[in-house]
C-alpha cells in the first residue's frame, strides 16, 4: 500500500510479527458495513460517479458473500482486515476501488469497526444478563423458604434463605446491566471522518455516515476519536467484573457440590469424570469459569497498561487492544450462558442445607433477646459468648441448655428464650427491607420481577 515511499520489501519476520488479520478478521462484517457507508458518502461529494458507486456497492456485496461463505481469498501480505478488504475491492473493481480510502485512515476505520462490533456484543451481553436474571428469579421463587447457613469467612454466621442468596446475584447483575447500558451510550458515537488524526480534508457528511451506520452522534474531536480506548476498556472492565461475579458463584457452588457440603447436585452435562477414578464427578465447568476470570483480570490489566504512556494520537501499540478485548469477550459470554444453564438445572438439597445449619448461628439472636430485656448489646454479646464457650466445651448446642443453665449466665433469661432459638424465629426477625426474613424476600422477589418488567 505504501510502496511509493519505500525501496525495500518488508522483512518477512517483521511482516508476520505486525499482522493483525489473524484476530481482527472478526471485524470483517463491520468493515464491510463501514466501507459501504463510506463509499456512499464519497459518492455524495463526487469521488464516485453514479455508475461507480453502483459498481463499488455490488463488489462490496460480493465480498460480504465471500466472507460469509469462507471463500474470501486472504493474501499473505494482508496486514489487517481493512487492507485485505481494500485489496480485494481493488482486485474486483479496478481503479474504482483504489478511491475508497480517500480522506480516510485505518485509524478512524478501525475504531469505527470496533464501535459497531462492541455495540453488538454489548447488546448480546445485556441479553445474557437478562436471561440469567430471569433464571435466578425462577430458582429463588422455587426455593423461597429453603434455609441454609450463611457464611462470613467461610464460617457459619447466621441462617439465611436460599432465595435471598440467589437474589443477591440478581441485584449485582442489575448493576452490570445498567453499566452496560451506560457504556452503550458512549459506544454509540461515530469516529469515521476523523481521518488519521486531524479530521478528513474532504467534506464528508458525517451525519449521513452516522445515520447509515446507526450511530446517534458523531465524535466531536478527531484526536479524541482515534487516540483513546477508554470506552473499550470500560466495556472490558464491566465484562471482567462480570467474570469475577460468576467466579464467586462458581466457588460457592463448587464447595456446595462437594461431599462435605452436599447442598446441591450439578447437572451431568456440565460435569466431567476422571480418567482414573470411576466414582468422580468434577465441577470443571465452574472451575474453568473461575479460571477464565483470572485471564480476564490479566487482559484488563494489559489494556490499561497498553494505553498509559502513549503520546497522542494513534500509535501502533493500540492494535494490541483487540487481542485483549476479544479474549475478555470470549471468556465471559459463554460463561454467562453456561452459568444460566447450571443455575436452571442444578438440584438443591434443602434437607441437607437445613441440617448443615449449626445452631450456634442463633447466638446473635440470643444476644438480641437480652437486648430486648434491657441489657446493652455489648454486655449481651459477652454473656452469650460465655454460653457458647460452655457449649463448645461440653459438646452441646445452645438449644440444649436448660433455663437454669441460661440463668447462670444472666438472670434476664426466661422461659421465652426457647422460642427465640429456632431458625424460623431467627429469619422472622429479619423482615426489614433488604433482610433475609421470608416476608422481606417475598417483597424483594416482587421488586426483582418489577425490575425486569421495566
Ligand atoms: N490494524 C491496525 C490497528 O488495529 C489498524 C490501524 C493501523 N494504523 C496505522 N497507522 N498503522 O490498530
Amino acid at each position: 500500500m505504501w510502496s511509493g515511499r519505500f525501496s525495500e520489501n518488508p522483512d518477512a519476520l517483521f511482516e508476520s510479527f505486525s499482522e493483525s488479520l489473524s484476530f481482527d478478521r472478526r471485524l470483517a462484517p463491520f468493515d464491510v458495513q463501514v466501507n459501504r457507508a463510506y463509499a456512499k458518502a464519497l459518492h455524495r461529494i463526487g469521488i464516485f460517479s453514479d455508475a461507480e458507486i453502483t459498481l463499488v456497492l455490488k463488489h462490496l456485496d460480493h465480498i460480504a458473500i465471500e466472507l460469509e461463505a469462507g471463500t474470501f481469498p486472504f493474501n499473505r501480505g494482508d496486514e489487517d482486515i481493512h487492507m485485505a478488504l481494500e485489496r480485494r475491492l481493488t482486485e474486483l473493481a479496478g481503479a474504482v476501488g483504489a478511491r475508497i480510502h480517500t480522506g480516510r485512515s485505518r485509524n478512524d476505520q478501525v475504531v469505527t469497526d470496533m464501535h459497531l462490533y462492541l455495540k453488538t456484543v454489548n447488546q448480546e451481553a445485556q441479553k445474557a444478563l437478562r436471561a440469567l436474571s430471569e433464571t435466578l428469579i425462577e430458582k429463588a421463587e422455587h426455593h423461597l423458604t429453603t434455609v441454609l447457613p450463611g457464611y462470613t469467612h467461610l464460617q457459619q454466621a447466621q441462617p439465611i434463605l436460599l432465595s435471598h442468596y440467589l437474589l443477591a446475584f440478581f441485584w449485582a447483575i442489575q448493576r452490570f446491566r445498567q453499566r452496560l447500558e451506560e457504556n452503550f451510550v458512549r459506544l454509540d458515537v461515530l469516529p469515521l471522518g476523523s481521518g488519521a488524526l486531524a479530521g478528513s480534508a474532504f467534506p464528508i457528511d458525517r451525519a449521513f455516515l452516522a445515520s447509515e451506520l446507526g450511530f446517534t452522534r458523531v465524535s466531536p474531536n478527531s484526536l479524541d476519536a482515534v487516540s483513546f480506548r477508554d470506552t473499550f476498556t470500560e466495556f472490558s472492565g464491566v465484562l471482567t467484573q462480570i467474570s469475577v461475579l460468576l467466579s464467586r458463584l462458581s466457588e460457592d457452588w463448587i464447595l456446595w457440590s462437594s461431599q462435605e457440603f452436599g447442598f446441591l447436585t450439578l447437572p451431568d452435562a456440565f460435569s466431567t469424570g476422571s480418567s482414573m477414578m470411576p466414582q468422580k464427578k468434577n465441577p470443571d465447568s465452574l472451575e474453568l469459569i473461575r479460571g477464565k476470570a483470572a485471564s480476564n483480570a490479566g487482559h484488563l490489566q494489559a489494556l490499561l497498561t497498553l494505553e498509559k504512556g502513549l503520546p497522542l494520537s494513534y500509535n501502533r501499540d493500540l492494535q494490541e487492544d483487540k487481542l485483549h478485548i476479544f479474549s475478555v469477550i470470549d471468556n465471559v459470554l459463554p460463561a454467562l450462558k453456561i452459568v444460566r444453564k447450571i443455575v436452571a438445572t442444578s438440584t438443591f438439597h434443602p434437607e441437607q442445607m437445613k441440617e448443615a445449619v449449626h445452631l450456634f448461628t442463633l447466638a446473635t439472636d440470643a444476644a438480641d433477646y437480652l437486648v430486648e430485656k434491657g441489657l446493652p448489646f455489648r454486655e449481651a454479646h459477652v454473656v452469650v459468648g460465655q454460653a457458647v464457650q460452655k457449649c463448645v466445651r461440653e459438646k452441646q448446642n445452645l438449644t440444649e441448655l436448660t433455663l437454669e443453665e441460661w440463668k447462670t449466665f444472666s438472670p434476664l433469661f426466661e422461659e421465652d428464650i426457647f422460642g427465640w432459638l429456632t431458625l424460623a424465629h431467627s429469619l422472622e426477625r429479619r423482615n426489614l427491607p433488604g433482610g433475609t426474613g421470608p416476608k422481606s424476600v417475598q417483597t424483594q422477589l416482587e421488586q426483582a420481577k418489577e425490575q425486569l418488567r421495566k
